[in-house]
């Protein structure tokens, strides 16, 4: 039995990643292979309570490098518990979110050392990388546009993060962009403002890399 195929998305918020990675799962459901897809942070139950401790609580805003280490718990337990396993039984697993996030919204973001994030990715993954990354890219004015409309389909407010300002979300674009500019052979930039089914038909165009 081989074994199975890891796929990220990643990007910035309102990117449409929930769209595309549902889609994804879909289309290789639907040729046969067997696929699990999970989020980060979440997947797991402990994932699942530090992802409620970091997004949706008010009561203490972890600090920087709190935050980078929350992130980090919730990925080891991930990988360990359940991405690597599945992996090995031949599984293709689709993460919504992975290392490249910690890197461009810890790193770049908020501004933590860049060596110090990629080093501790490593030791939180041990060392798992993804066979090919999805970066969708969008506009700030598609973001802000999509965040809205978000809330106000969900009857929802903006979290911790998704608030903290627009110098911040654009330090995190220009992170992404030097991710994927770093590892070409990896991460597939899409241009994800257009309309879904356009943004699909490259993505699955793209996967051809892999298979
Ligand atoms: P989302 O899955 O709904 O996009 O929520 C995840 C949020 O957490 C999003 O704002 C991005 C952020 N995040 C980080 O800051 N670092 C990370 O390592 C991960 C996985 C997510």
């Amino acid at each position: 039995m081989s074994r199975g195929r890891f796929i990220t998305f990643e990007g910035g918020e309102g990117c449409g990643k929930s769209t595309q990675v549902a889609r994804m799962k879909a289309a290789l459901a639907a040729e046969g292979l067997p696929v699990l897809l999970v989020r980060e942070p979440g997947g797991t139950w402990l994932a699942e309570q530090i992802r409620r401790l970091i997004k949706d609580q008010d009561e203490e805003a972890p600090c920087d490098r709190a935050e980078l280490l929350l992130f980090l718990a919730a990925r080891s337990q991930l990988v360990k518990n359940v991405i690597r396993p599945a992996l090995d039984a031949g599984t293709w697993v689709i993460s919504d979110r992975f290392s490249d996030s910690t890197l461009a919204y810890q790193g770049y973001g908020r501004g933590l050392p860049l060596d110090v994030v990629r080093a501790a990715n490593d030791f939180a993954c041990d060392g798992l990388r993804p066979d090919i990354t999805f970066l969708l890219d969008v506009s700030e004015e598609t973001s802000l546009v999509r965040m809205r409309r978000r809330e106000s389909a969900t009857h929802s407010t903006a979290d911790r993060i998704e608030r903290a300002g627009s110098e911040f979300h654009a330090r995190i674009r220009r992170g992404f962009a030097e991710i994927a500019k770093a590892e070409p052979s990896r991460v597939v930039t899409v241009d994800a403002n257009g309309a879904p089914d356009a943004v699909w038909e490259e993505i699955w165009k793209s996967l051809g890399r892999i298979r």
